[in-house]
């Protein structure tokens, strides 16, 4: 039985300066399938992914749809013939109605648009594959995942028989994910290709028909879901075993470190930001944060920190008030960031490696005993946390900026945890590692809470918070919906909390 291919690209290469970002990849969808294209960070996906609809040009390959050589030079040329991409970071105009954004751009339309007749078209589509939407609302009203449902309608209503999904779990909460994965699978059992690119090996055993594992650019295999396991998956895409294993779980020291009571703060916009936060955070702890990013966790890390002014409520260390200290002062009470953006805030891009692993101490005691830092002295200190913190560099005198990802991280926390803090917030501690570099920085944060550190974990990863907390705390729109143990939690109920309902019972409809 062979199912007929909608497209097929052949042998697919695409450079960048100093990357080759595909290389000589092959990959089709037939009618009717899910595939998914597995990867990690900067593997290739997107790019070849927007080779395929049109928004970049191969530097070799060809593609085919329906078995014709096509050359799309533009997204548009990719639409008409039949292909249609939803990226990351979606293109919809604030101002404008779901309906207009809809039609907004689309090729072939009617100069005088008959609103009625777009309208029943749009709600045929929206209706047959479920995806939930009010056709009328205004695009600023919407959340992340009807933003995501409105790109795709765009796409079928364009009449995309292929359509292409970058990451598209990223920003929905498990319940979001699971309503989406039915969506597709009704567009597929419709006869449409569905690509979903994704890092998650659990999304490929939920979702897939087939999967294609890209590596540094190269496409190393396509197999039928039934064929495969996630440590199969989990192989191909690093190349060598990774082995996560399970640790054991301490009951938490009776003494608090961190204690937020009733504590609110406002956002950027002068908003609410946070309201009435209450929790601990104990000693060989580890505390995570899960919910949908944007929902309050940088205003909650800035605060923590004394970055960010507490407008009301109490913020404790080791049970002391340190409510409205300044960084500094809170920093000296044993507080250590690793923040979200580690080239901004973290570290230093222009400075070597040297000084950046200085800057704390010299903010605290080489300053006080006068403005000269010993080098040779700092130098040698920063050699033995390179070697311990297993740092690789070209060396300790150039730029941090020219590191890699993995590398900037383990040197942020190099430094956070040689100042030996009592609490650790990590942000986003992960976020663009590939897996060897992820199992490093936790093997990190395990090691610290064995050791007596208390630590609030920020992560929009859900795997990544059961896996390494003791509890869980649940942030929606400012509020903490749920506190848990991890071993109670169930990615249900998180999910639940993460759309803001409550512990009292009430379930979101
Ligand atoms: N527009 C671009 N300019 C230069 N390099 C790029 C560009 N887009 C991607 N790259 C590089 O190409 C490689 C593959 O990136 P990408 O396709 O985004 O990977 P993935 O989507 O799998 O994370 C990476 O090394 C990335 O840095
Ligand atoms: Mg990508």
């Amino acid at each position: 039985m062979s199912v007929p291919l909608l497209v097929e690209m052949v042998n697919i290469t695409k450079k960048f300066p100093g990357v080759v970002a595909n290389d000589q990849v092959n990959f089709n969808v037939r009618e009717g399938e899910i595939h998914v294209l597995l990867g990690e960070n900067g593997s290739g996906k997107s790019t070849l992914m927007s080779v395929l609809s049109g928004l970049y040009r191969p530097d070799e390959g060809d593609i085919l749809v329906g078995g014709i050589k096509y050359n799309l030079r533009s997204p548009r040329d990719a639409i008409k013939a039949g292909i249609g991409m939803v990226h990351q970071h979606f293109k919809l105009i604030d101002s404008f109605s779901v309906a207009e954004n809809v039609i907004l751009g689309g090729d072939g339309t009617p100069m005088i648009l008959n609103k009625k007749d777009i309208e029943n078209n749009l709600a045929q589509l929206s209706e047959r594959y479920g995806l939930r939407i009010n056709l009328s609302a205004m695009v600023w009203q919407l959340s992340v995942g009807e933003k995501q449902r409105v790109e795709i309608i765009k796409m079928l209503y364009r009449g995309s028989q292929v359509l292409v999904l970058d990451e598209p779990t990223a920003v929905l909460t498990p319940q979001e994910a699971e309503e989406l994965f039915d969506n597709l699978r009704q567009m597929a059992a419709a006869g449409r290709g569905i690509v979903v690119i994704t890092h998650k090996l659990n999304e490929v055993m939920a979702i897939a028909d087939r999967v294609t594992v890209l590596r540094r650019g190269k496409a190393v295999a396509t197999l039928e879901k039934q064929e495969v396991n996630q440590r199969d998956l989990a192989w191909l895409m690093v190349g060598q075993d990774v082995v996560f294993q399970s640790r054991k779980k301490n009951p938490p020291d009776s003494a608090k470190v961190l204690e937020l009571k009733q504590v609110n703060c406002l956002s950027d916009l002068g908003l609410a930001g946070l309201t009435d936060i209450d929790f601990s955070v104990y000693k060989g702890e580890i505390f995570g944060i899960a919910g949908v990013a944007g929902n309050g966790q940088r205003e909650l890390a800035e605060v923590v920190a004394g970055l960010r002014a507490v407008n009301g409520g109490q913020l404790l260390i080791n049970g002391t008030d340190v409510t409205g200290l300044s960084p500094r002062r809170i920093m000296d009470r044993g507080v250590a960031l690793v923040p979200e953006d580690r080239l901004g805030t973290g570290l230093i891009p222009n400075l070597d490696a040297v000084d950046n692993l200085i800057l704390k101490d010299y903010r605290r005691d080489l300053l006080r005993r006068g403005p000269f830092v010993n080098r040779r002295v700092a130098r040698s200190n920063a050699q033995q946390m390179v070697d311990r913190f297993e740092v690789s560099l070209r060396s300790l005198d150039a730029p941090v900026k020219l590191m890699s990802g993995g590398n900037l991280q383990r040197l942020l926390l190099a430094r956070e945890i040689t100042s030996q803090p009592h609490l650790l917030i990590a942000v986003y501690p992960v976020r663009g590692l590939d897996i060897k570099a992820t199992k490093a920085v936790h093997d990190l944060l395990l090691e610290q809470r064995e050791q007596g550190m208390a630590i609030l974990l920020i992560s929009e990863d859900l795997e990544e918070i059961f896996k390494l907390s003791d509890r869980i705390g649940v942030l929606c729109g400012g509020r903490l919906t749920g506190i848990l143990p991890a071993e109670a939690a169930d990615i249900e109920e998180i999910g639940l909390l993460m759309m803001g309902s409550d512990r009292t019972g009430e379930t979101a409809s």
